[in-house]
């Protein structure tokens, strides 16, 4: 069948993988990471990443817990419209409640691939790579997840990558790798 864009089709069905963690755990890092190669391997390829969403989605919510569950309500929906027309989502958002991962989950349905960046926050701390730990120390004024918020341990993670003793190359490779395994690649893809 002739494409009639002339675009390469999409590659098969879309997937969720809902990358979570620390403030500097490595999320967007991981997640750019992650769909260069895929897009490399011609699939259809979103990143809905943290602050960046939060700004066009939910300017007028702020960091409590009700706010930030609702938040990844509305990203977890969009999510899964992208999915359903085979895009690969790649949503990097730290997700410290239990219950907005379960949400986010039950509103994808199988195709929901859980990834928890496991890293010690005096790890992120001394990367801190946007000053986030900084300004919290300094001023006590900006509050930071793990550290004046809290961040509730994964309880179901499909995935676990402790980005604190290896490359973001390596890293990256574990969540395409752990993809594949799963059946939210197809098989015998090269990425
Ligand atoms: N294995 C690894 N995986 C990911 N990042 C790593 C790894 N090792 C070191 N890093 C470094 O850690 C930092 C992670 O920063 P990044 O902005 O990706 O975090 P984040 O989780 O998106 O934080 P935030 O919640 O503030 O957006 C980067 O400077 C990155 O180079
Ligand atoms: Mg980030």
């Amino acid at each position: 069948v002739a494409a009639v864009s002339g675009k390469t089709p999409g590659r098969g069905e879309g997937f969720v993988a809902w990358i979570e963690g620390l403030p500097c755990s490595g999320k967007t890092t991981l997640s750019r990471a992650v769909a260069d190669r895929l897009r490399a391997a011609d699939f259809e390829v979103e990143v809905l990443d943290g602050d960046e969403v939060r700004h066009m989605f939910s300017p007028e919510l702020g960091f409590s817990r009700k706010d930030r569950e609702f938040h990844a309500r509305r990203v977890s929906y969009v999510a899964r419209m992208l999915a359903r027309h085979g895009v690969a989502v790649l949503v990097a958002m730290i997700t410290p409640y239990e219950t907005s991962r379960q949400a986010a989950r039950s509103t994808v349905g199988g195709r929901f691939d859980e990834v928890w960046l496991r890293c010690p926050v005096e790890v992120c701390r001394k990367r801190d790579a946007r000053g986030l730990y900084r300004a919290s120390t300094a001023t006590g004024g900006t509050r930071v997840t793990g550290v004046d918020d809290p961040f509730e341990e994964p309880l179901n993670p499909d995935l676990i990558v402790d980005t604190s003793g290896e490359t973001a190359e390596r890293s990256a490779q574990r969540i395409l790798d752990h993809l594949v395994e799963r059946g939210l690649l197809p098989a015998g893809v090269r990425v």
